[in-house]
């Protein structure tokens, strides 16, 4: 399968692999776009008529993450506002949990139109525009305003738009959460002691570099595969959200977790470009506007889930919990500041003003 490594690598010949494939597929489908009652050239059951009206469609959304995740209650809203809109017009269906693509195979599938809807980590897509990894720059967001106030605005926007010219279209930001760490070895309370040790990340080079100035390796694998090779030892730690650390059950595999909260886990959701501007204005309508309330539903639960499951974390009593104290999570900042001048300056310069801008 190609579709993995042509997103994280960064160089010029892979993301040209990825064009050729869009100018593959427009081959073998030559009519993709027409719209009317035929089966859609993108995959989706399209049986509605384009020119007016509601479409009658079937949408797939699928996502790797738990359905009590701010991803998973965002995905699920949208289903109910489509579905609620559209008077039954369009379906929704909603597959969890990488159950019907994982890392490994859903942007391929998204752009070869196999589902309508995907909900990556933003970095997952930085093999096409690398300021998707704006994200990972350590400690760049201060809180969740400040995220809002970035991917409302105009950076966030034109940043969701550098997927167009690779056959998708980015519809919105969904908040996961601030990163922190757990691992089996030791308590980490200052950022030398992550030296050694193997960390998993969701891939990227800026997380990759973060990790390398800790003194730490770290090695991308796909979000359903973490578990098991946690439970396996092929890696000594993971960073994720609060949440997902909670839903996907790592204290049974982890003896320590330390709240670093060193980068931050955003989604794109992101749809196939030539189904979407094949749907008629109507129809497109209808879904942006259930997209900023799913977008809504994600930004509500994002907090509330993650005091549920730092409450849950605690109760069980499975891992050692570390908070820094100010002083502690100002060597982690020191400790990946040169990751962050270095990308910060070679990133897209205007996208990275307004994030900055967006947290004054
Ligand atoms: C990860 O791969 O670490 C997560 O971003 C998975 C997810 O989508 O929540």
């Amino acid at each position: 399968m190609r579709g993995i490594e042509r997103v994280y690598t960064k160089n010029n010949k892979i993301m040209n692999i990825a064009k050729m494939s869009l100018l593959s597929l427009a081959l073998l489908f030559p009519l993709a776009g027409c719209g009317g009652n035929e089966a859609s050239s993108t995959g989706a059951a399209k049986v509605g008529t384009a020119d007016a009206g509601i479409q009658e469609l079937e949408i797939k959304l699928s996502h790797v993450a738990a359905d009590n995740t701010p991803k998973g209650l965002a995905a699920n809203k949208f289903k109910e506002l489509v579905e609620e809109k559209s008077d039954g017009k369009i379906e929704v269906k909603v597959f969890p949990s990488g159950q019907l693509y994982g890392d490994h195979d859903e942007l391929e599938a998204v752009q070869a139109g196999n589902v309508q809807i995907i909900i990556p980590s933003a970095a997952k897509l930085s093999g096409f525009e690398e300021t998707f990894e704006i994200f990972d720059l350590p400690f760049m967001f201060n809180d969740e305003a400040h995220l809002r106030a970035f991917e409302d605005g105009e950076g966030g926007q034109q940043l969701l738009s550098a997927l167009d010219e690779y056959g998708m279209k980015g519809l919105a930001f969904w908040p996961n959460g601030f990163k922190h760490v757990t691992n089996n070895k030791v308590a980490v309370d200052d950022p030398s002691d992550l030296k050694g040790l193997k960390i998993r990340t969701h891939g990227g080079q800026i997380i990759g570099e973060v990790y390398d100035a800790m003194g730490a390796a770290s090695t991308k694998i796909a979000f359903n595969e973490v578990y098991q090779s946690l439970q396996l030892g092929t890696i000594d730690g993971q960073e994720n959200s609060i949440v997902n650390i909670e839903t996907q059950k790592y204290g049974e595999v982890q003896n320590n977790l330390t709240f670093t909260g060193h980068a931050r886990s955003e989604y794109a959701v992101v749809t196939n470009k030539q189904w979407w501007d094949g749907l008629n204005q109507e129809t497109q309508d209808l879904l942006t506007e259930a997209m900023a309330g799913a977008t809504e539903e994600g930004r509500k639960q994002v907090e509330k889930l993650e005091t549920e499951s730092i409450e849950k974390i605690k109760s069980e009593g499975k891992m050692t919990i570390t908070e820094l104290t100010d002083e502690q999570k100002d060597a982690f900042r020191q400790a990946t500041q040169p990751v962050f001048d270095k990308w910060a300056g070679t990133m897209n310069q205007e996208i990275i003003t307004k994030a900055i801008e967006a947290g004054n």
